[in-house]
């Protein structure tokens, strides 16, 4: 059984818990591999924690449904005497499969509402399951705080949930009109609206162009600084229309979808975070632990296939070298050459797994 300690639990508490620890009758700490420590002021301050939603339950519907997951569990194998890094909680749809397995799994989210529901969904399976709130890029950090050296198996499943997406309230969708957030940890960084009210046209368009691939990037850039002299934005609606007066889209496509997409790239840094996941992986993981990662915009894709590739060859040869050489960063087999894509039943069933791709390394 986890249970939550936080901030806001009584000194007395804190002092009674951090003793049942010691006496090695309770693993897990919750929060704590994210920095925060069990007798730390009670004044930092806590969101959307176990606490408030107590009174006020995430209802246990529809959250996220997880992809290929009877591809990924013929990958990560997840039997009894496994541990499992799981980067992306999420809803904890995939966990909960490799719990089901056996395995232990360490479930990692940067959104307290994802890791909130997870843990009540995942209760049952006591202490096989730990929650740990923080940015996947961190797993070192995250592995050594708790304690753990390797792992077999770890899954990245990029991007957000759709719980995520369709809450107006987050402000990652412009189907909805809600505050321009983006944040998938609401506690840290700038805002969509931030970045959009204060960065130049300049900065703007480069994110526009490298993150959306957005052709018209100087255009609405330069029309969303007129706007703001204005008035800042503040709401999804908002930015929608203003691009939606810049671009005409033939192919029925909403034509913020680029712009939106490039400044959830750009606030939540998620390229450089699943390059410095991928790099940090190498020492995670045990000889033989199988690396997963599902993503779903070419930009990802690119990354990920490039890391494995460079790292799968065992000898490296170029034209002007008398023989080929030992790769220094031959880390990875590859079971597949290719992307595995969801099959075509799945992709009725669940729309949102239409662009998914699974590549997966074995550790050597
Ligand atoms: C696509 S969902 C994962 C769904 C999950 N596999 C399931 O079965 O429900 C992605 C989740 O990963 C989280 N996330 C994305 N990037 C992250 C990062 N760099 N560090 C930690 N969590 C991240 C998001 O907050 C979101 O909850």
């Amino acid at each position: 059984m986890i249970i939550p300690i936080e901030p806001w639990l009584e000194t007395s508490d804190q002092h009674r818990l951090l003793a049942l620890r010691e006496r090695g009758e309770w693993p897990q700490l919750y929060g704590e591999a994210a920095g925060w420590h069990p007798l730390a002021a009670p004044s930092q301050p806590v969101t959307g924690s176990l606490r408030q939603n107590l009174h006020h339950p995430i209802p246990m519907d529809f959250y996220h449904e997880p992809i290929m997951v009877d591809e990924i569990l013929k990958a990560m194998a997840p039997v009894s005497g496994k541990q499992i890094f799981d980067g992306t909680l999420g809803g904890g749809g995939h966990t909960e499969a490799f719990l089901q397995g056996g395995a232990h799994v360490i479930g990692c989210d940067q959104d307290q509402e994802a890791l909130d529901h997870a843990s009540r969904r995942l209760d049952v399976f006591d202490d096989q399951f730990l929650p740990v709130k923080g940015n996947f890029a961190q797993i070192t950090e995250h592995l050594s705080g708790l304690g753990v050296e390797k792992v077999d198996g770890i899954l990245l499943d990029i991007g957000v949930s759709s719980h995520q997406l369709d809450d107006a309230e987050r402000g990652f969708s412009f189907r909805a009109n809600g505050p321009l957030d983006m944040r998938m940890n609401q506690e840290d960084g700038e805002t969509a609206a931030d970045v959009v009210n204060m960065r130049s046209a300049e900065d703007l368009a480069d994110i526009f162009f490298h993150y959306g691939e957005e052709r018209k990037s100087r255009a609405v850039a330069a029309a969303i600084v007129r706007r703001r002299q204005e008035k800042p934005f503040e709401t999804t609606e908002e930015l929608s229309s203003l691009v939606g007066s810049v671009i005409r889209r033939k192919d029925g496509k909403n034509p913020a979808t680029r712009v939106f997409q490039a400044l959830r790239i750009e606030v939540n840094q998620e390229l450089k975070v699943l390059e410095a996941a991928l790099a940090a992986s190498v020492d995670a993981l045990e000889k033989g632990g199988v690396l997963a990662v599902i993503t779903f915009h070419s930009l990802e894709d690119r990354i990920v296939k490039r890391f494995l590739h460079e790292r799968s060859r065992a000898f490296l040869d170029r034209p002007e070298w008398p023989e080929p050489k030992e790769n220094p960063d031959y880390h990875f087999s590859l079971p597949h050459r290719k992307a595995i894509q969801p099959t075509a039943e799945e992709v009725a069933r669940n729309p949102r797994a239409r662009s998914a791709k699974l590549r997966v390394g074995v550790r050597v």
